[in-house]
């Protein structure tokens, strides 16, 4: 037996991706370990969305590379989206790297361990994805969740000129239903208790595939049907692509949550038209108002960027005032970073200070925190249906952390309920980042 330490950074396709890697792994004698000092081979897999994500990887390497000098025989390995994006040029930064392996390489792990194995340097990053049933690996999910991800679509067609990962992930490939509905089945026979469905955006789920009627509401559908008690997410919703049948399932459908990630970026319209997205301020608006129409208690969550190139005051006001009227209920910010291969990254001329930038972010931060704590207010007195996630003991008392179908984060006490039970809980108090109740 050899032990592996994975650390990964990014979204939750790295993180599901770290899942499937060391499940593969593990066919060839490898166990996980949570402790870097023993591992014999060790994984970083990487994030390049905003800069500090993909330096964070590079200082990592540089702490293993130290270890390396003294036990030469402890292998490295780099994947994910820093990986796709500097292919060759990683061991130009860390020559001691082993193993440079893509985003679409990770079903041909088996081979390429081998060679590293027998001490050979590999880089294998390919543009044509390795395809395969991957219910035919193992994935080792973290045991300690009650929830399990499942990659329905990897890849983005968008190209928004921020965006690094249409470069990282490659175009848009979607995985077959029956593949998802049999990876599905074992989750709940694992035990889990909710299924979320991953992609860049999943709304596009389908397209690539021939037949019309595989669509993410379609799938939501089948999956609906499957037995056992569990309930469903999908992420991230890309505005303009939400369809009234996604809608409709969505209603149908009693398992899927009633929540929507969707990205809106910035509140104004040629900000929008300068990233790329194909929607204007109003259309997003409009998406939100049918979607809250339809369903009381949803929330809708976002994503923004701060200073966008040639964002001007009055137009980042603009998405400050979005997110008032919208009353988004949660976003995530980040100011705007330079990417590689990107439109924007090329407007050189057009750049925001990086000290406007950040006060920018401080702002929505602010707002942002603002809008949540409103929002967690029109929940008390409610009662919402939560899945308990976790415990933590406070001052002698167990305390349950669980989380709503809209995802708000409730906390309760009652010792007759467990990890992974679903519970009815009145809500008592708000705070910006959580609600308290208790159960009914
Ligand atoms: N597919 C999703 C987003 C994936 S990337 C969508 O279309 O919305 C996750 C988030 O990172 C984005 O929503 C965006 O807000 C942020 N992001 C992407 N590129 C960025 C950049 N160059 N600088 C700052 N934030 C960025
Ligand atoms: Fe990036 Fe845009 Fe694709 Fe989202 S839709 S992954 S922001 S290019
Ligand atoms: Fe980062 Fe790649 Fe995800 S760039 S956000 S890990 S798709």
């Amino acid at each position: 037996m050899k032990k592996l330490y994975i650390e990964t950074l990014g979204c939750q396709m790295n993180k599901s991706d770290s899942e499937r890697i060391a499940g593969i792994l593990s066919h060839f004698d490898y166990v996980e370990t949570d402790v870097e000092k023993e591992a014999d081979l060790l994984i970083i897999n990487t994030c390049s969305i905003r800069q500090l994500s993909a330096d964070k990887a590079y200082s990592k390497l540089g702490v293993w590379g130290k270890w390396k000098k003294s036990r030469p025989e402890l292998k490295i390995a780099i994947c994910g989206c820093v990986a796709q994006q500097d292919k060759e040029k990683v061991r130009v930064r860390a020559p001691y790297v082993d193993l440079v392996f893509g985003t679409h390489n990770i079903y041909q792990l088996p081979e390429l361990i081998k060679k590293i194995e027998e001490n050979e340097k590999v880089c294998a990053i390919t543009n044509n994805p390795v395809v395969c049933n991957q219910n035919d690996f193992k994935i080792l999910r973290k045991q300690d969740s009650v929830n399990a991800w499942i990659p329905i679509i990897e890849g983005c067609n968008n190209f928004c000129t921020y965006c690094v990962v249409p470069f990282t992930r490659g175009r848009e490939r979607s995985r077959h239903p029956e593949e998802i509905i049999q990876e599905a089945k074992n989750i709940i026979k694992e035990g889990f208790k909710e299924i979320t469905l991953l992609g860049q955006n999943v709304d596009s789920y389908g397209k690539d595939l021939k037949d019309k009627n595989i669509t993410l509401a379609n799938l939501l559908r089948d999956l609906n049907k499957l037995d056992g008690e569990f309930r469903i997410r999908f992420v991230t919703s890309y505005p303009s692509d939400i369809t009234d049948d996604l809608i409709n399932a969505v209603d149908e459908c009693d398992k899927v949550c009633k929540y929507f990630h969707i990205p809106m970026q910035s509140g104004n319209s040629h900000i929008l038209a300068e990233m790329n997205r194909h929607y204007s301020k109003e259309q997003y608006y409009e998406i939100a108002a049918k979607i809250r129409k339809r369903f009381p208690d949803v929330a809708i969550t976002s994503d923004f960027i701060a200073g966008f190139p040639g964002e001007t005051e009055q137009e980042f006001q603009d998405t400050l005032d979005a997110i008032d009227e919208l009353e988004l209920d949660y976003s995530n910010t980040a100011a705007y970073s330079p990417r590689v291969f990107t439109k924007a990254g090329k407007m050189i001329d057009k750049f925001i200070p990086e000290d406007i930038k950040y006060e920018r972010l401080e702002r929505l931060n602010e707002k942002n925190r603002e809008v949540c704590l409103k929002s967690n207010k029109k929940f008390v007195g409610k009662v919402l249906n939560v899945l308990v996630e976790g415990k933590t003991e406070k001052d002698g008392v167990i305390v349950l952390n669980s989380r709503a179908g809209n995802n708000k984060i409730v906390h309760f006490v009652d010792d007759t309920k467990n990890i992974g039970d679903f519970v009815n809980v009145k809500i008592t108090k708000a705070q910006t980042w959580c609600l308290y109740g208790e159960s009914v």
